[in-house]
């Protein structure tokens, strides 16, 4: 079944209370229900559909009545009640088996604990319900457990009462005073320490914060848990938004689909972005933790308290809180380099989706399985059209416009258009225009021209824009693309644009418009979307000099990066085109040269600076992927930069040496000597293994998971003799800790050498490898996918070898199965064997028994033949 946004119907029964109560055993549990219905349809309602799932009725009773067989049905999707009367108590018991549950939806038992996961859909799993998030209800929930199993029993809210009962059996009881859709319900109960800490609001109110994790992580929640003060404090001084409970609880899981979850005062996390600490954890991890922790922790209010009218407007809440965990973190670090990597991030996810087969819009139009439609779409475009309102209102009036969307809102069930006419109202302006980005899927290509009239003393600037057709969309309308820009004179200056601004907003509204800039004696250099102010792909009119000139010149930290990543990426191109002219352009060497050579710049914006650009970026702006070629050259061109710089590289990785320590400059030199270590491994001369020593070195004596990571990924890479040593040792030393065997999993997975996929066959049957734990298939399966040579070996080895994975996963997990098989959607890609093989390991998932819907509809809307 399709579900189609202009469907959409009031429901026709509100619940205003739920009362839940478990009886919690992993093999068999019982969950009785008690839910109060009030009907708010006009005419009289016949049937009402309730959500159910894998759920095994044992008994229903409306108003304190044993319902007879001719008042309800059991159907596929649930229970229908026929003629209900206007108002009523629903009572109902069923049995659910959580340690059965491989999905991680709804209740699950997992690492001997119960977890619930009920986004999107889940808590159908549990009861039978409205499960829809317009569907508002106060929960009162009572868990029961064994007391030895389970000593901790945690739901939304308060705790109101516990207590003990026969067979070792105790109980706690929860109420959240906020209404709230089901899919913000959690509960949690087994055997946890937890961390406790306390912050106070900007009104003074206490909050009691906990994390719960395993007893021997109790040490590695001090991120976390300062990250939670810090988003706490953000909230309250950049949006006026204070917490609403007098508890916020956070548990840790290994066993997790997604990051993290949002579950009112109740956040249940994959432990990847709790736990941490510098033995165990690398500096990126640190970063994670950060902007999740901010991430779910601001969805309180972009979320919770305002929440969906229906899962079309999913970025309403996921944009949005992108959006704000993105500036939180730009506020808490380099904003700079934030955005770089934000933009590193949209255009290695969001652009290709946009580009293939599984394009949709911000706001999609239909789905059948909304778990599909958690995309870098949804969240990392989603953020940018929030971003471009930002900009197009300025600071204050987006304040204005969030104040008022929350005064509007706060408790409502609404839309994406609730959310753009509060900007709109707000500040009396007209963004009907912008809408269009909401609903229009694809990556506009923005064209843009200049020229200097010297007889005028003119710059001439011309902006075009076209967006590709996607499916379902053959026919594009432009869109309104805030261009911010400036025109930069050959001392690296801005001038004054028209006035008195040396920096401004062009809005592109047409097709194409231009714009002229007077009072300029000399030739200007454009300096164009500073700051990526669009999601578009801007086509440059510079010439190789003048890129240059920005590499070294531009006050823009995004364009000063971009304009030499164009630099490299054209010698890539270059090198692809023809292995003979692999080498190092001028223009590319001078950039390199004068960032290695300017000790002034921020370590960690110099390393983003001297970082190439992946072989997906690379292989993203060519018409056909050239695999082998792609890897090839930018093996070459490491190797050359390498190799011309030694002394520069040499002087990095010696002067930047330090003991560890965390603050922002220090994880920015780690960054730049690691980088520095990278380009002297790659420089080596042929079968010299000099630098190889320093690697070894480096990961046995490293005082950090940073650097230690580093040296083991650039020794497994290179395969060094004793790499199997390395991996050995890496394994001793870090098997109980469950994130780093992740990562011992991932690297090798993702190594590209001949070997690697009898490798990663035997990783499937290593004694830590598990089907049941999304983070440890997707080290492995997603390592592979990543894998740039041996997934997309020529001879379709990796695919078909990749499919019969997922064949077995899709049994287990759906939701995780249809998220890997994303990489096969991009078959168009490349050249006609592999599209081929691409295909045809499409059509045999296609023809497994027992497909999911998942991973049905993925393959359905990848490849429509298959
Ligand atoms: N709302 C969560 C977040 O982004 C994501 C949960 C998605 N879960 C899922 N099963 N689709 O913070
Ligand atoms: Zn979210």
């Amino acid at each position: 079944v399709v579900v189609q946004r202009g469907d959409y119907k009031v429901p026709s029964y509100q619940i205003s209370e739920i009362a839940l109560d478990l009886r919690l055993d992993p093999e068999n549990t019982e969950v009785s229900a008690c839910l109060h219905f009030q009907c708010t349809a006009t005419a009289p309602v016949t049937e009402l559909h309730l959500d159910g799932e894998s759920l095994e009725l044992l008994s229903l009773q409306r108003d304190g009545r044993t319902l007879a067989e001719h008042e309800y049905r059991l159907t596929d999707a649930g229970l229908v009640l026929l003629n209900p009367p206007e108002s009523f108590v629903l009572e109902s018991r069923v049995r659910i088996h959580p340690a059965a549950n491989s999905t991680l939806s709804g209740l699950y038992h997992a690492g001997g604990q119960f977890l619930t996961q009920c986004e999107a859909e889940g808590f159908r799993r549990i009861t039978y319900t409205l499960d829809r998030p317009d569907c508002l209800a106060r929960f009162t929930v009572t868990l029961h457990a064994p007391q030895k199993n389970c000593p901790v029993l945690l739901a939304n809210g308060n705790c109101m009462a516990t207590g003990d009962e026969e067979d070792g059996w105790h109980w706690a009881r929860w109420e959240d005073p906020y209404p709230k859709p089901a899919y913000l319900f959690a509960m949690v109960a087994g055997d946890l320490a937890v961390v406790r800490d306390q912050y106070r609001t900007a009104s003074g109110r206490d909050v009691v914060l906990e994390i719960y994790v395993a007893e021997r992580d109790t040490g590695a929640c001090v991120q976390a848990m300062d990250s939670l003060k810090r988003a706490m404090h953000w909230d309250e001084e950049v949006y006026g938004r204070e917490y609403d409970l007098d508890r916020y609880m956070i548990v840790a899981t290994d066993s997790f689909n997604m990051g993290a979850m949002e579950n009112k005062g109740l956040n249940i996390f994959n432990a990847k972005y709790v736990l941490a600490s510098p033995e165990t954890a690398t500096d990126n991890d640190y970063q994670g933790i950060e902007s999740v922790i901010a991430h779910e922790y601001f969805h309180n209010w972009t979320g919770n308290r305002v929440t969906l009218r229906d899962w079309f407007q999913l970025s309403l809440k996921e944009g949005l809180t992108v959006f704000r965990d993105q500036e939180f973190s730009a506020d808490q670090n380099s904003r700079g380099v934030q955005r770089i990597d934000d933009v590193r991030r949209l255009r290695a996810a969001q652009f290709p989706e946009d580009a293939g087969p599984l394009a949709h819009p911000v706001r999609p139009d239909a789905y059948s399985e909304i778990n599909n439609f958690y995309t870098a779409t949804v969240y990392e475009k989603g953020a940018e059209l929030v971003r471009m309102i930002h900009t197009l209102l300025g600071k204050a009036q987006f304040r204005q416009g969030m104040d008022l969307y929350f005064q509007r809102h706060d408790g409502q069930a609404v839309t994406i258009e609730d959310f753009v006419a509060a900007m709109e109202d707000a500040n009396q302006r007209d963004l009907s225009g912008f809408r269009r980005w909401y609903g229009q899927a694809g990556t506009p290509i923005l064209r843009a021209t200049g020229s200097y009239d010297p007889a005028r003393h003119s710059y001439t600037l011309t902006l075009r824009q076209e967006t590709p057709a996607t499916p379902g969309q053959p026919v594009k309308e432009p869109v309104p693309i805030p261009v911010r820009m400036a025109l930069l004179n050959t001392q690296g200056q801005r001038v004054p644009l028209n006035g008195t601004d040396r920096e401004s907003i062009l809005l592109l509204e047409q097709t194409e418009q231009s714009w002229t800039f007077d009072n300029l004696p000399d030739p200007v250099i454009p300096s164009l979307l500073r700051g990526f102010s669009a999601p578009v792909r801007l086509e440059s009119p510079l010439d190789d000099d003048a890129r240059s000139f920005l590499a070294s010149h531009d006050d823009d930290p995004f364009n000063r990066w971009e304009s030499i990543q164009d630099l490299a990426v054209k010698a890539l191109l270059a090198t692809v085109a023809d292995a003979s002219l692999a080498s190092l352009p001028s223009a590319l060497r001078h950039a390199v040269a004068a960032t290695l050579g300017d000790a002034q710049i921020d370590p960690a914006f110099r390393a983003e600076l001297l970082s190439l650009p992946s072989e997906d970026y690379i292989g993203e702006q060519m018409p056909v992927i050239a695999v082998e070629a792609v890897h090839h050259a930018r093996d070459s061109l490491m190797r050359t930069i390498g190799m011309q710089f030694v002394p520069e590289w040499m002087g990095l990785y010696h002067d930047l040496a330090a003991t560890y320590q965390r603050d922002g400059l220090s994880i920015g030199r780690r960054r730049l000597r690691n980088l520095a270590l990278s380009y002297l491994i790659a420089g080596d001369h042929e079968g010299h293994e000099g630098m190889a020593l320093y690697a070894r070195q480096q990961y046995a004596q490293a005082d950090n998971m940073t650097d230690r990571l580093a040296a083991f990924q650039l020794l497994v890479q290179h395969r060094h003799h004793d790499a199997e040593d390395i991996l050995l040792d890496f394994y001793r030393r870090w098997h109980e800790y469950p994130l780093l065997i992740d990562k011992w999993f991932a690297i090798q997975a993702a190594t590209p050498r001949p070997e690697t996929l009898r490798q990663v066959e035997h990783l499937l049957v290593h004694p830590a490898f598990d089907w049941r734990v999304p983070n440890r298939v997707r080290a492995v399966l997603g390592g592979f996918a990543a894998n740039p040579t041996v997934f997309h070996a020529a001879d379709g080895s990796g695919y078909a070898f990749y499919a019969e994975q997922l064949r077995r996963l899709d049994d287990l997990n759906p939701q995780t199965a249809a998220r890997l098989a994303t990489p096969l959607s991009r078959w168009q890609r490349y050249d006609a064997p592999r599209q081929q093989a691409m295909g045809e390991a499409l059509k045999m998932l296609a023809g497994k028994p027992k497909l999911s819907r998942d991973l049905a509809e993925v393959i359905q809307r990848s490849h429509p033949n298959k």
